[in-house]
């Protein structure tokens, strides 16, 4: 299949590409997508482990994502390889370690709460776009610690909401494809958007600096590196766009998609309001194994490598494949039925190499449990409220917004 073929395929239907070539040409095999040197993806999960225990300073992910440098920023822990990024990531890690997430849960609860109340009741509604505003209102309150009362809140979210439209599409990221990101950054072309965003957010540093909370930001002000030292502002205005691009949107649509799943699944919608947030983390989790938010996650090869017996040159990307690894009968019996009940029970499958939603090794997404966490509240505080019904009958096609794949028609329910 020629190059432009395959990219039409990978951009149009990335899941039946994927599972067709495993079919053809098993465990290990390339693509060849758009300008991208060669793609070696991998489909067994014990390729997976060699690609997430090996070598971090011969496996870069940084580079994956360089695309999104002019938002993000030079010090974005997630374009950064090396010692530079386990710096970073060190200082990030304690916010977001499980054991924090119970502190939590009563903020994401109240957002989830008065969102869903202020929900129309009568009729068709899509999802996608009332989830994605409690995940910003949950970033702005929870990882940015806006106080309620703050009078420049409506400004920011306002704000955000334009820069992340910026980020997934529009004329903007046309000329960010064709300038590549460095020149994109140098030429200013996001600076409108930007300019005003950073200067509400460096007014937040501030404020939290004066006057810490139990916020996510108070605890990277707090944080220090091996040396003693705090990370500038700067840094710390990188790493808080990176944590709401990172987080916001991708958990929207694991939100979305689990319910589209569960109100097509006989009974699914009364099990959830039956089953409390146990429930709810189980289903969330499914259907982050049957619909990952991302199909692969990518490692550029710094040198030759030989990866499940597979000789790598140098410049190769290895691509542990997310959709492939969760779709393993051996692991998942009935691999395609949505049944959160795999994630249930005395010994719930779902292991280090087995689900990988998220990802792993040292480049494992830092808002794994901070996700968990929203999904199973949110979903809750729906089950709670709502009865909810498929707006048609037909199963939701997946489609593509720049990397997430996300319910076509933007997860429609009929609520009552
Ligand atoms: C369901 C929601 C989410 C999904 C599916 C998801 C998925 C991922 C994946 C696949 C990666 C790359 C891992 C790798 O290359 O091995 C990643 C990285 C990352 N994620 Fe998430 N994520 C989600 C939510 C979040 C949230 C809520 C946050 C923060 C608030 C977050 C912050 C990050 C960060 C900072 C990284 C970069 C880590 C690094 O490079 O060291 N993510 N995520």
């Amino acid at each position: 299949m020629s190059r432009a073929e395959q990219t039409a395929r990978w951009i149009a239907r990335p899941g039946p590409f994927l599972f067709n070539a495993h079919r053809e040409f098993g465990e290990v095999f390339t693509i060849r997508i758009g300008t991208e040197p060669p793609w070696a993806v991998l489909a067994h999960p014990d390729a997976v482990r060699e690609v997430f225990t090996g070598d971090a300073a011969a496996l870069h992910a940084g580079k994956a994502n360089l695309i999104l440098l002019p938002f993000l920023g030079s010090s974005s822990v997630l374009l950064l390889d090396g010692p530079t990024h386990l710096r970073q990531r060190k200082l990030m890690l304690p916010p977001f370690h499980g054991k924090r997430m119970a502190g939590y849960e009563d903020d994401v609860r109240r957002i989830a709460r008065e969102h869903v109340a202020g929900w129309p009741r009568d009729g068709a509604l899509k999802l996608a776009p009332r989830l994605q505003a409690i995940t910003l209102d949950v970033v702005l309150r929870v990882i940015f610690g806006v106080r309620e009362h703050d009078a420049a809140l409506g400004e920011l979210r306002a704000r955000l909401e334009r820069m992340m439209a910026g980020v997934m599409g529009g004329p903007s990221l046309l000329a960010l494809l064709a300038l590549g990101p460095r020149r994109t950054d140098e030429l200013g072309v996001y600076r409108p958007i930007l300019r005003p965003v950073d200067k509400l957010l460096l007014q937040q540093i501030a404020a939290r600096r004066a006057d810490p909370g139990d916020d996510v930001l108070s605890l990277l002000l707090a944080a220090r590196d091996e040396d003693g030292r705090p990370m500038s502002d700067r840094e710390l205005r990188d790493e808080l766009v990176t944590l709401l691009v990172a987080g916001h949107e991708t958990t929207a649509t694991a939100l979305a998609w689990t319910v589209e799943r569960l109100i097509r699944t006989e009974g699914g919608w009364d099990r959830l309001r039956a089953g409390g947030e146990e429930y709810a983390e189980a289903a969330g989790k499914e259907a982050l194994r049957l619909r990952p938010v991302l199909p692969v996650v990518l490692r550029h090869l710094q040198r030759d490598m030989t990866i499940a017996g597979h000789d790598l040159p140098a410049g190769t990307v290895v691509a542990p494949c997310i959709s492939l690894v969760h779709r393993r009968p051996e692991i998942y019996p009935e691999p395609a039925r949505f049944r959160p009940e795999r994630f249930l029970g005395p010994e719930p499958q779902g292991g280090t190499y087995t689900w990988i939603p998220f990802g792993g090794g040292v480049r494992r997404c830092i808002g794994a449990a901070f996700a968990i966490m929203e999904l199973k509240i949110i979903l809750a505080e729906m089950a709670a409220a709502l009865e909810l019904a498929p707006a048609r009958p037909e199963m939701e096609p997946t489609a593509r917004r720049t990397i997430t794949l996300v319910p076509a028609r933007g997860a429609e329910v009929l609520v009552s």
